[in-house]
């Protein structure tokens, strides 16, 4: 818990008066939203856009004020949480089902950085079941697609029944084991019809606030 804290009130050193701010989604994200909930409280200008309704309600809450894509040219800078992060800082996302937008809102911004507490550090990705969004007509079909690429998908339920996305889709949690070729693996999941988008953040993130060795530290992307 200390980690996120620290990582997520880290990420307030990239935000800037007057910047549109995309604002993730999880845990760790809610340390970097409730410390700038405090800073617009004290005059700090900015507007959110928010990966998620989860978000979106505890951004409402904090009086930080929300705009929509349609509302703005781009994204200064955005910063979200992820579940894996290996040594290139490519990650896998989508934990709390939310990497759709979360990917729109990092493509959209001019500089993404991750917070990640240190269990996210890996030297490989693929322990952690690679989510992957998918539309529920023909999930049958995506899945036995899924298992041709060398994954076993897994839908998520939650509370015994299944997980709806903020879009109204599915989650697959896939295990790949460990996912030698990321670029190839987030390519060839897309190309499947049926699939939304997956977890796979591939040469997305610019920076990475972790915790080494207890150390607080920013990995930059080379
Ligand atoms: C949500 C995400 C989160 O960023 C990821 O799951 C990490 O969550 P947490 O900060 O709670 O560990 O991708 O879709």
């Amino acid at each position: 818990m200390l980690d996120k804290k620290e990582v997520g009130e880290k990420a307030i050193d990239y935000v800037k008066d007057g910047m549109v701010v995309g604002l993730g989604t999880g845990s760790t994200v809610y340390y970097f939203i409730s410390k700038l909930g405090q800073l617009v409280q004290q005059g700090l200008s900015i507007k959110g856009v928010p990966t998620s309704k989860q978000t979106e309600k505890l951004a409402n809450e904090l009086g930080i004020p929300l705009v929509s894509f349609n509302e703005i040219e781009q994204i200064d800078v955005a910063i979200d949480g992820a579940d894996e992060v290996d040594q290139e800082l490519h990650l896998i996302k989508g934990g709390g089902g939310a990497l759709l937008r979360e990917k729109i809102i990092a493509a959209a911004a001019k500089t993404f950085i991750v917070i990640a507490d240190s269990h996210k550090n890996v030297n490989k990705l693929g322990t952690f079941p690679l989510p992957i969004e998918v539309v529920p007509y023909g999930v049958e079909m995506t899945i036995k697609h899924i298992r041709e690429l060398g994954g076993s998908p897994e839908l998520r339920k939650k509370d015994g029944t299944i997980f709806l996305t903020d879009n109204g889709n599915y989650i697959l949690d896939s295990s790949f084991q460990e996912i030698k070729q990321p670029k190839e693996l987030e390519k060839n999941l897309n190309l499947i019809p049926g699939v939304v988008d997956n977890g796979l953040f591939v040469g997305m993130a610019d920076a990475v606030i972790t915790i080494v060795d207890n150390k607080l530290v920013t990995i930059v992307r080379r």
